[in-house]
């Protein structure tokens, strides 16, 4: 089990300075809106990920008027490391596991994996396919470093694939042997991502299914589809078939970077045809569910870390998530505004749970 010991931050959003130490297997975390909750979540998220849960940007988290942050952490797993995140005043990024700097930083992914869940989530079940390939693929590259490293060669060939594109409508020479180059390379990566992503969502579902029919004793039918070009065409083929269409789009129109995963309930959009309540629901058997396959496939335990939960769900729902947690070996935080609902939630578990709360700023 990875489970983090302690916590510093420097100029961390709303966190000049501070210490946190941890020693039980379950946190709870009380405070006001605004108090830094969901911010001590988003800094252990940077302790596995390398960067913010939230923010494409670093320097979004810097405090205010501050130049660089630092986070420390102790992270606990078949040994103690320790773990720093550092962003350098002239915005240069650092990260270290025991004072060792990580030449590519997609090397520390799966080493602490870890499952944020937050009301933003909702994103995954009413935004574009960009949302839910990310989820897809933040489960994927934990459990599978190969999968990460054709992932982002797969993004770089796929950049350089476009910009010779742009670069055609400039003029009319038309280097066809580079464009060739391009495709073939994309296909490759591709048709490995397609392969390992539809083996993922296979079992993947199994999961989502049985965690949903656990948190809800709900008699409908909840599905998803894993759906891409690649399924029933070979990607070099449609490059080749289409490039009429990508050279007037001045972009790369197929391949895995149009995959999505389609949600429905009763063979219903799912976007549509839920309730509210299904729909938080749906996203919270989907984050278990990532949850328990990379568990499984690891034979980690991940950190989980839930944000304002208990705002989502109604009490039958939470009742059932707590027994949940309880059962599980993982470390969790868990975050609320109201002190009260937390301590209820874990009375008499004192020797598994914790309480930590902020002031307000
Ligand atoms: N870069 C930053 N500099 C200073 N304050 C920040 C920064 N980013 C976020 N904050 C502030 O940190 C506070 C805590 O945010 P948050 O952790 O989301 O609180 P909570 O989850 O307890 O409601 C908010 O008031 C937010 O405006
Ligand atoms: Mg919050």
């Amino acid at each position: 089990m990875s489970e983090v010991k302690q916590l510093s931050l420097i100029h961390f959003k709303n966190y000049k300075k501070k210490q946190l130490a941890f020693s039980k297997r379950i946190v709870c975390i009380y405070g006001q809106n605004g108090s830094g909750k969901t911010s001590i979540l988003d800094a252990i998220h940077f302790l596995c990920f390398t960067k913010s849960y939230f923010h494409h940007a670093d320097a979004v988290c810097v405090t205010k008027g501050e130049q660089g942050m630092r986070i420390y952490g102790v992270v606990k797993d078949s040994k103690e490391y320790e773990v720093a995140c550092i962003l350098r005043e002239n915005g240069k990024k650092e990260f270290t596991i025991e004072g060792d700097a990580y030449t590519q930083f997609s090397k520390h992914i799966g080493k602490f994996p870890c499952v944020f869940i937050t009301p933003d989530d909702t994103e995954l079940i009413t935004e574009g396919s960009e949302a839910r390939r990310k989820f897809l693929d933040a489960m994927i590259s934990q459990t599978n470093a190969q999968y990460l490293e054709q992932l982002i060669q797969y993004s770089k060939c796929l950049q350089q694939r476009n910009a010779l594109l742009k670069q055609w409508s400039a003029g009319p020479e038309k280097d066809f042997s580079l464009l060739s180059v391009y495709s073939k390379k994309l296909h490759e990566l591709g048709t490995f991502i397609f392969e390992t992503r539809k083996n993922y969502c296979e079992e993947f579902i199994e999961h989502v299914k049985r965690i949903y029919i656990f948190l809800c004793d709900d008699a409908e039918e909840i599905n998803m589809t894993y759906s891409s070009q690649l399924a029933s065409d070979s990607l070099l083929d449609l490059l080749d078939r289409f490039v009429d269409k990508d050279i007037f789009m001045q972009r790369t129109n197929f391949g895995t970077h149009k995959d999505d995963l389609l949600f429905t309930l009763n063979g219903m959009p799912l976007k549509q045809a839920a309730s509210q309540g299904q729909r938080k629901s749906f996203l919270f058997s989907l984050k278990l569910a990532q949850f328990e396959l990379i568990k499984k496939i690891t034979g980690k335990h991940p950190i989980l870390l839930l944000d304002d939960i208990f705002e989502k769900l109604d009490e039958a729902r939470s009742g059932k998530l707590i027994a949940y947690l309880l059962e599980k070996q993982s470390q969790v935080f868990i975050t609320d505004t109201h002190e009260e609902r937390l301590r209820n939630a874990f009375e008499g578990k004192q020797e598994v749970a914790e309480f930590i709360g902020l002031n307000s700023m």
